[in-house]
C-alpha cells in the first residue's frame, strides 16, 4: 500500500512512521508513506498556500490552487483510491473504517490547518472526511498519523502473527481481554487459575466472557443493534 500525505507541516510526520509496527510495515516492503510539503505547490514565492476568508471573520483557509495543483500531480503517478481529508467535522475514526481502509491500494491524506480547506477541495477531490474524535487539534497532522498506525497495522502481512489483530478491541465490536504475563503471582495479586490450565478451548471461551463483560461495563453502546 502506498500513502501520500499532503502537508504544511511535514516535520510534525518526521518520527511516527519509523518504528515499531510501521516501520516493520516498510521494511518488508507492505507500507510506503510519502509526506508532502504542500508548499512545493504555493501560489508564489513567499510560498503562500492560504488567504483571509470570503465574508470576514478570524483565520486563514488553505487556498484551493496548491491543494488542487498537489492532488493532481500527485494522482498522475497513481490514481488514489480515497482522497481523505482529516478535518474535526468528519466522520469519526472507528475500526471498521480503518479495516476497509487497510484494503486499499493507494490512499491520499491531507492534513489541514489553519480554518480548513476550500470547500471546493472538500467537494471535488476528497472522497472521505475523517474525524479521529470530538476535539479540535492545531491541524491534522496528528490526526494522520494516527489514521496511517491504525491502517497500517492492518495491512495483510504486517503483523508477525496474523491472527493478533483479530483479538484487537473493537475488531468485533467488543474490547479486548485483560492480558497477563510472568509472575503468576506479582505482590500477592494471581493471573487467572484458567490462564494456566493450558486448555484452548477453555481459555478462549474465558476471554470472550472478559471481553463482553467489559464491553458491558465500558462501552455499553458498542453492543446496540
Ligand atoms: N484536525 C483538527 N482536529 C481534527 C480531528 N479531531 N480529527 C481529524 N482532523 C482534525
Amino acid at each position: 500500500m502506498k500513502i501520500d500525505i499532503l502537508t504544511v507541516l511535514p516535520e510534525l510526520l518526521e518520527s511516527p512512521f519509523q518504528h515499531s509496527i510501521l516501520k516493520r510495515a516498510k521494511d518488508k516492503g507492505l507500507l510506503e508513506v510519502r509526506v508532502h510539503h504542500l508548499r512545493q505547490w504555493a501560489v508564489n514565492e513567499y510560498g503562500q498556500v492560504d488567504d483571509y476568508q470570503y465574508g470576514g471573520g478570524a483565520g486563514m483557509v488553505m487556498m484551493p490552487e496548491p491543494l488542487a495543483n498537489a492532488i493532481e500531480a500527485l494522482s498522475k503517478e497513481a490514481p488514489y483510491d480515497e482522497v481523505i481529508y482529516m478535518t474535526p467535522d468528519g466522520a469519526r475514526l472507528n475500526q471498521r473504517i480503518s479495516n476497509q481502509l487497510s484494503l486499499k491500494e493507494n490512499l491520499l491524506i491531507i492534513c489541514g490547518h489553519y480554518k480548513g480547506i476550500d470547500q471546493r477541495i472538500r467537494d471535488q477531490y476528497v472522497t472521505k472526511e475523517i474525524s479521529i474524535g470530538d476535539y479540535v487539534l492545531s491541524g491534522g497532522e496528528l490526526a494522520a498519523a494516527v489514521l496511517v498506525d491504525s491502517i497500517g497495522r492492518l495491512i495483510p502481512g504486517v503483523l508477525n502473527d496474523e491472527t493478533s489483530a483479530l483479538f484487537d478491541s473493537f475488531q468485533d465490536d467488543l474490547l479486548a481481554p485483560p492480558v497477563y504475563t510472568r509472575p503468576a503471582d506479582f505482590r500477592g495479586a494471581k493471573v487467572p487459575e484458567i490462564l494456566l490450565s493450558g486448555d484452548p478451548k477453555k481459555i478462549d471461551d474465558w476471554r470472550h466472557e472478559q471481553s463482553v463483560q467489559r464491553t458491558q461495563e465500558r462501552r455499553p453502546d458498542l453492543l446496540q443493534p
